[in-house]
């Protein structure tokens, strides 16, 4: 099906199971330990065996030599696979086969090999006693000392630099104008379940087991990098306890697992134990950015101009922390640019709405300061600033763009006319107590997604698709999608997820998962109607679907009934027009909190959290406010906490694990309020959704900052925001 028009009425939007706060359907499995996560395939494979990943010590350099003889002579050592002896790797989308180190190291803790044992304990014990002697040289590792880096081929969704009009002059001209520098440190994922896969190899086919969140993607890479075609290859990812960005891309547990299974001719499991995940996959890299903004003195701004570096290894990528800048304010003379630095740290990329969530995190404080300087409300700046067009290219419009209501409904619910705006004047016992707010913006990515629907005798609808459920809720959302679109209720259909077997959907990523692939199910259903119709001699353009049954006029049949003594199937995938390029497809929010501030001890806690989101149609409001809460919670990890410590020495992330890398627990987060504005964008989809997973993250760690900076009167911009960095300026309080 090619979406190519504005949707008009069809029957998704009947909302009878759609738009419904279903509980997950996956729930019961996983609350009684019975879903199958990658590392539990026990019985897949018979007689698995275990893999344990050496990592590199050294960040750069090479390795003289391994001395494998003592570990070899371990006990149950079936196998180690080293880069000598792995055989060739081909590089896959990204640098796969380097996820293998050797003899030339790239950065710290990259796989330099794996011990496959009889069990576990053997495979960690014998990895132990594998010596590596290296040559360390010197690497870089200091962001800050490399700015004056290179410009990248592009950002995600546009090129690297954007300028209209004259922004220099403009902002020299402007009577009120900011020029600040904010930081981002490097940030893990921290997912609950590391990185692991189970490989078997069949011959020269190789099965899988894995924890990912893009089927078709991972299945080319794995394939390119072994030298092996795509049909050899299998993935099956039912279950995924976290993705975050962290799981887009093959890492060194599934090509470990595969290499290992080879050579020791038994299926093999590998995950990366805790420690490893932080140096040995990939993170959100840091950012400097430099924000200039100008205005007239009525808040109009007159010139927006936001500059951004990060790094990464050899032909890496860098974050797109302007994105959002080129779309969310308006403003004639405008620019931004995105350098790279090569560093010799862990390979950065994608991480929860990688680009606007560090985007938002500096330019949503530059929007409070300039609120400041102006003596304008900083909701009512946001407001006098909208746009109702791409400010870059005003002949496009947004093609839903909300982003005022979602500021006024916040800040209605909030009791936001109750805040004293200049700081430091609330006190509450021992705490200076404060409230800021921040608008939140993330893009709304369009991408084909296919989907098989089938109908058995007893009435079941079986979905299945590629697609993956990373703790997102798609298995729910689908299942609604096609009980809606088939007229059953949802416990008659079945999804199944997460298999290259199945038709290739839009996957997990970028907030489209949910959009895309319900909408690959629509148009799966679509044809599985007309199918039904013309078994049962209806005429489909009238045939009505609801409670089990097919009907028109008077005349009424059992859905079942289509499928005769076998089954009904359909396959479809909704591929897209241009309407995402006629149109600026974006999704749009606004974060209120408030903190407190210890007078003595600079220690700040979050009091109140409330998010407005306008994303299009809520699919499910109970599984898109779980997304929502769960990236606020996130952000105020960015706010607070969440920092990869640099060894600048050495080369490594120091605290690589869950004690030192700190990320918010329960007690560290509030009441969580989200409202979801009522309404369905044509543009999108015949779903009428977008996306909601990210922009739940984006403008949250800025609303953090604000509110500290109202209680405090301490304006920190370098994130995270800890005690440490509020303790000497706090105000002398009685
Ligand atoms: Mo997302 S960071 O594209 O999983």
């Amino acid at each position: 099906m090619k979406f190519d028009t504005p949707a008009t009425t069809n029957p998704i939007d009947q909302l009878r199971v759609i738009g419904q706060p279903v509980n997950r359907i996956d729930g019961p499995r996983k609350t009684t330990g019975t879903a199958t996560y990658a590392y539990e395939w026990h019985d897949a494979a018979p007689n698995p065996a275990y893999g344990y990943i050496v990592g590199s010590a050294i960040a750069k350099g090479r390795i003289n030599a391994i001395d494998l003889a003592a570990a070899k002579a371990a006990p149950g050592v079936l196998a180690i696979v080293t880069a000598e002896n792995a055989g060739k790797l081909e590089k896959g989308s990204l640098n796969t086969a380097k996820l293998l180190g050797g003899p030339d190291i790239q950065h710290y803790h990259q796989a330099v090999a794996v011990v496959v044992a009889e069990t576990f304990e053997q495979a960690r014990a014998a990895a132990q006693l594998v010596r590596v002697d290296y040559a360390s040289a010197q690497g870089a590792f200091d962001l800050a000392k490399l700015t004056d880096s290179a410009k990248p081929e592009k950002i995600t969704g546009g090129p690297a630099d954007t300028k209209v009009g004259d922004f220099a002059a403009a902002f020299a001209a402007a009577p009120v104008q900011l020029d600040a520098t904010y930081t981002t440190p490097d940030e893990a994922h921290a997912m609950m379940e590391p990185h692991a896969s189970m490989a078997a190899w069949d011959g020269d086919k190789l099965t899988l087991w894995t924890s990912n969140q893009m089927i078709a993607w991972n299945v080319a890479d794995i394939a390119k990098t072994l030298a092996i075609p795509k049909e050899k290859v299998r993935l099956i990812s039912p279950y995924i306890g976290g993705g975050f960005g962290g799981k887009l891309f093959p890492r060194a547990d599934a090509l470990l697992a595969a290499l290992g299974a080879r050579a020791a001719g038994r299926p093999v499991k590998v995950a990366l134990q805790r420690p490893l995940m932080f140096n040995n996959t990939t993170h959100r890299p840091a950012t400097i950015q430099r924000i200039r903004i100008g205005a007239s003195k009525d808040g109009k701004i007159t010139a927006i101009g936001h500059e951004s570096w990060s790094g990464d290894l050899p032909g890496g990528q860098p974050d797109g922390a302007v994105s959002q800048t080129r779309l969310l304010y308006a403003g004639a003379d405008r620019m931004t640019t995105t350098r790279l630095a090569v560093l010799d740290l862990p390979e950065a990329n994608a991480m929860r709405a990688p680009g606007e969530a560090t985007g938002m995190m500096a330019l949503e404080i530059a929007i409070d300061e300039m609120a400041e300087k102006l003596g304008i409300d900083p909701v009512e700046l946001r407001i006098l600033n909208d746009t109702q067009v791409d400010p870059e290219k005003p002949e496009r419009s947004f093609s839903q763009r909300r982003l005022i209501e979602c500021l006024r409904t916040g800040a209605e619910r909030f009791g936001w006319s109750k805040r004293s705006a200049a700081p430091g004047r609330v006190r509450d016992g021992r705490w200076l107590v404060g409230t800021g707010v921040a608008a939140a913006f993330r893009n709304n990515m369009l991408t084909k997604s296919a989907a098989r629907v089938r109908l058995d005798s007893s009435g079941i609808v079986t979905v299945e698709t590629d697609m993956t459920d990373i703790g997102t809720g798609s298995y729910t959302i689908i299942a609604q999608t096609a009980a809606e679109m088939m007229g059953v209720p949802i416990d008659k259909v079945v999804v199944r997820l997460g298999d290259s077997n199945f038709p290739v959907s839009a996957g997990s990523g970028g907030q489209w998962g949910g959009n895309n692939s319900t909408a690959g199910v629509y148009a799966a259903c679509i044809k599985l109607r007309e199918a039904v119709a013309q078994k049962l001699g209806f005429n489909s353009a009238e045939a009505a679907f609801a409670d089990g049954q097919v009907k028109s006029g008077n005349r009424s049949v059992p859905l079942a009934e289509a499928a005769g003594d076998g089954e009904l199937a359909a396959e479809d995938v909704i591929e897209y027009g241009d309407l995402a390029k006629k149109y600026q497809q974006s999704t749009f929010g606004a974060h209120f909190v408030e903190v407190g501030v210890d007078t003595a001890t600079a220690e700040i806690r979050v009091r109140r959290m409330l998010a407005v989101c306008a994303a299009g149609r809520i699919l499910n409001p109970k599984t898109a406010r779980s997304q929502v809460i769960g990236a606020m919670t996130m952000g105020v990890g960015a706010a607070l906490m969440e920092e990869l410590v640099i060894d600048k020495r050495h080369g490594f992330f120091v605290n690589h694990d869950l004690a030192g890398y700190e990320v918010p627990v329960h007690a560290d987060i509030p009441h969580q309020d989200v409202i979801f504005l009522d309404e369905t964008d044509p543009m999108s989809s015949p779903m009428k959704a977008k996306g909601i997973a990210e922009l739940g993250i984006c403008g949250v760690a800025a609303a953090v900052a604000n509110a500290i900076y109202n209680a405090s009167g301490v304006r920190v911009r370098d994130y995270p925001i800890t005690l440490d960095k509020l303790l000497d300026r706090l105000p002398e309080v009685g």
